[in-house]
């Protein structure tokens, strides 16, 4: 494999309710953690996988992961970039490919690691992956009056795993200056562009307590 990936895992997941840092809570009796990295290391690009823990989980992290694939753990930092940055600091300079991936999006297949470390490989520097928008999307003022319709045929819905050539990844981050809720926000605002691959219904975000029950149902239909 040529390529590392990132997860950011050290998130509290308050969205979940009360209880233990998201990437730790169980579905089908194993961690979100567990799943989203047996996945990860079944992608056969994949050469190094770092995770950025919260930072009084590390030790009992790695312990959990090493059985099943070969990690890093780094302490991972107040906001999501933090911890991306943290886990991007480990990762040596002669891996030339870089994918973050939420440990939150615990069912992701090894083969959208794939269409995402292709897309690179071919010369793009930085991919992610994208569903088309459900729902209609209203644009509204503060009082919930709705100011207009938005076209919903060009707007995507964006997930990870997020693929990046790592100069790249390493440029936007060391430039961010604001808060991004993914990786490729802080490549568009170098000015280098994003491309789009097909996402997948497996990469959902487990937030709330519905996408559990969503996840759980999910399990029992990976091929
Ligand atoms: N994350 C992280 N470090 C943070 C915040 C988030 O590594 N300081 C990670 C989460 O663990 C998750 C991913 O970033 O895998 C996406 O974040 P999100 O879904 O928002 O998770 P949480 O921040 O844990 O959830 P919430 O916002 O509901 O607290
Ligand atoms: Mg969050």
């Amino acid at each position: 494999g040529d390529v590392a990936v990132v997860v950011p895992a050290a998130g509290a997941g308050v969205r979940l309710g009360p209880g233990a840092p998201k990437a730790l809570r169980l579905l089908d009796g194993e961690s979100l953690l567990v799943h989203a990295i047996r996945r990860t290391a079944a992608a056969p690009s994949v050469r190094m996988i770092v995770v950025a823990a919260p930072p009084a989980d590390v030790d009992a992290v790695h312990a959990l992961l090493s059985p099943i694939a070969p990690v890093v753990v780094v302490a991972g930092g107040a906001e999501r970039q933090d911890s991306v940055s943290a886990a991007l600091a480990v990762v040596p300079d002669d891996i030339g490919i870089v994918l973050v991936h939420d440990a939150a999006r615990c069912l992701a297949p090894a083969d959208l690691f794939e269409r995402v470390a292709a897309a690179v490989r071919d010369g793009a520097d930085a991919v992610i992956p994208a569903q088309p928008v459900v729902d209609t999307i209203k644009e509204v003022d503060v009082d919930g009056v709705v100011l207009g319709t938005v076209d919903r045929s060009v707007l995507r819905a964006v997930q990870t795993p997020q693929g990046f050539r790592a100069s790249v990844l390493r440029a936007a981050h060391a430039a961010a200056a604001d808060l991004y809720t993914d990786d490729a926000g802080a490549v568009e605002k170098l000015g280098r562009p994003v491309i789009c691959v097909p996402g997948s219904d497996f990469a959902l975000k487990v937030t709330r307590p519905l996408d559990l029950a969503l996840a759980a149902h999910l399990l029992t239909l990976e091929a």
